[in-house]
């Protein structure tokens, strides 16, 4: 199977630790895992609709990962949905990516019990999340579980490598 991870992280060589790390354990696995740093693709936010397209439908899963950022993802994946998801190729008249396997990959500041009806934040990630999986369900695409590590400011550097290695069998399983 081949896995396509789009990467949305306005700071993945710079600033990002998680998101970093996991790319780094993808790309050891260039066999069947791509990797493809978006906001370094598009930093004016001009995403090539027409090679974004060949692109995914290229892999047998695509990944969308990104740092969870105000209860969503950084403003170029809706940039790229909004470019890439058009009408007649994604949805009406075609589905380009009908059957094909769509995940999602996110790290969040809070811990995973703050993501609860009772929680600091009052919502789940699956409700936070839902905007994604409606999508995937719009363009007749398979919603795969989305791997989220949560509380990240806490993980020590042991627990962020075994992070990436069940990363990398959460995006190939
Ligand atoms: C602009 C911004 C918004 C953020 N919003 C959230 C949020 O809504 N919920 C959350 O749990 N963490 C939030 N965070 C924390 C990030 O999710 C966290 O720093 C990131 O996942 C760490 O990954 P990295 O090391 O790859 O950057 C936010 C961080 C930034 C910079």
């Amino acid at each position: 199977m081949s896995t396509l991870v789009l990467v949305f992280h306005p700071h993945l060589d710079d600033a990002s630790r998680v998101n970093k790390r996991l790319v780094e354990e993808a790309r050891r696995h260039a066999d069947e895992i791509t990797v493809v740093d978006e906001y370094a693709a598009y930093p004016d936010f001009q995403v090539d609709r027409t090679h974004e397209q060949r692109l995914v439908e290229t892999a047998d899963r695509l990944v969308l990962e990104f740092p969870f950022y105000w209860y969503s993802a950084p403003a170029l994946l809706k940039q790229w949905e909004d470019a890439v998801l058009t009408s007649d190729w994604a949805y009406g008249n075609a589905h380009a990516l009908a059957g094909k396997e769509i995940q999602v990959v996110t790290t969040t500041g809070s811990p995973a019990d703050t993501y609860t009806p009772e929680g600091r934040h009052h919502h789940t990630m699956a409700e936070l999340l839902s905007p994604f999986e409606t999508m995937v369900d719009h363009i007749q695409a398979k919603w795969v579980k989305p791997f989220i590590v949560s509380g990240v400011n806490g993980l020590t550097d042991e627990e962020l490598d075994q992070v990436a290695a069940d990363y990398v069998k959460a995006i190939t399983a």
